[in-house]
């Protein structure tokens, strides 16, 4: 029998999520959203291209939750976006309630599933989903550190002409502009990053990684990056489904690791069949300590931003 992952949002993210786990075939897909015809005409468009991707998955697309009861995997996607000049945090009020309202929903048709919040601003909206399920929080893990991740990864290889492959580092901390490099387990081929991109080099490129959601929000001017955000989402899901126990930099649930309590920020964690398995601690430079702290302290700020709303 496959597996059943629910997208809910069938916008950019969610469709092209909904599409490439569709793609793969190891998963049935049920994708949500509240426009009338919006999922229900994605889906099908999806479900029309198995027999040339050479998927058996079934999709089907509804505005209705009964579709969605016992999915194994629910990403929640659904939301308002970023546009140029907004940041992550201007979305706080409007996405908190579309996230709650969504959740909800999922859990009283799938009180066992694994919940990948993936909306902004995403370290609140993490710990929105977590308060509003009840779920255990091994079973709400957010998507964010492993798109950073993968932004920086990018930009070193474009730098030094290596393949991805080649590199190795996580990034943690709250999404996006408050991200923390470990530029200490930075690793390309066995050799340290800082023996290869000399510091004020190293510091453009981490930039860029921190603003990569901006740089693309200011192309595209009506909406967000989704081909990185969903190819994301998908390694988790496959880390979960499988069992992998890949060690991945996810939005999790912290009870003293880190030095921190009751809240979400992006960590490395172990991510298995129960979600997060374990989070991983890795031993931080009194700066990356900082840094950290400050991110964390940005999404204690939005969760009582929305605790007094
Ligand atoms: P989009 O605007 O293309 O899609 C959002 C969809 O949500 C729309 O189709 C809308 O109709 C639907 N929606 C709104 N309210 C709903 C509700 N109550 N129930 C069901 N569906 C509802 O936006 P996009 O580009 O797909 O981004 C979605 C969210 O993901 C945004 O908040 C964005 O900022 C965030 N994002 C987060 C990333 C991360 O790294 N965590 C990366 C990329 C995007
Ligand atoms: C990104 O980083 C908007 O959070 C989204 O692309």
């Amino acid at each position: 029998m496959r597996n059943k992952i629910t997208v809910v949002g069938a916008g950019n993210v969610g469709a092209t999520t909904a599409q490439r786990i569709f793609d793969k075939g190891y998963s049935d897909v049920v994708l949500i959203d509240i426009v009338d015809g919006l999922p229900q005409g994605k889906a099908l468009d999806i479900q029309e291209s198995g027999p040339i991707s050479s998927s058996d998955a079934q999709i089907i697309g509804s505005n209705d939750y009964k579709e969605t009861a016992n999915s194994d995997i629910v990403v929640i996607t659904s939301g308002i976006a970023r546009k140029p000049g907004m940041s992550r945090d201007d979305l706080l009020l409007t996405n908190m309630k579309i996230v709650s309202q969504v959740v909800q929903e999922i859990v009283a048709l799938s009180p066992d599933s694994i919940l990948i919040p993936v909306t902004n601003p995403l370290d609140a909206m993490a710990y929105q989903a977590y308060k509003i399920s009840g779920f255990p929080s091994n079973r709400v893990v957010g998507m964010a550190g492993i798109l950073d991740t993968s932004r920086f990864r990018t930009f070193i290889s474009q730098e030094l002409n290596v393949s991805v492959a080649s590199i190795s580092t996580y990034v943690l901390g709250g999404h996006g502009d408050t991200m923390v490099p470990l530029i200490g387990q930075t690793i390309v081929g066995g050799k340290p990053i800082a023996e290869l991109i000399p510091e004020d080099r190293l510091e453009q490129i981490v930039q860029r990684a921190r603003d990569g959601g901006a740089e693309i929000v200011n192309y595209l001017k009506t909406g967000s990056a989704y081909y990185a955000p969903s190819a994301s989402v998908v390694q988790m899901i496959e880390s979960i489904l499988f069992d992998k126990n890949e060690i991945l930099p996810c939005t999790a649930y912290l009870q003293g690791e880190y030095g921190t309590s009751d809240v979400y920020a992006g960590v490395p964690v172990v991510l298995g069949q129960k979600g997060v398995e374990r989070v991983v601690e890795f031993k931080l430079t009194e700066k990356e300590k900082d840094l950290f702290e400050k991110s964390v302290d940005s999404v204690r700020e939005l969760i009582s931003i929305m605790s007094t709303s």
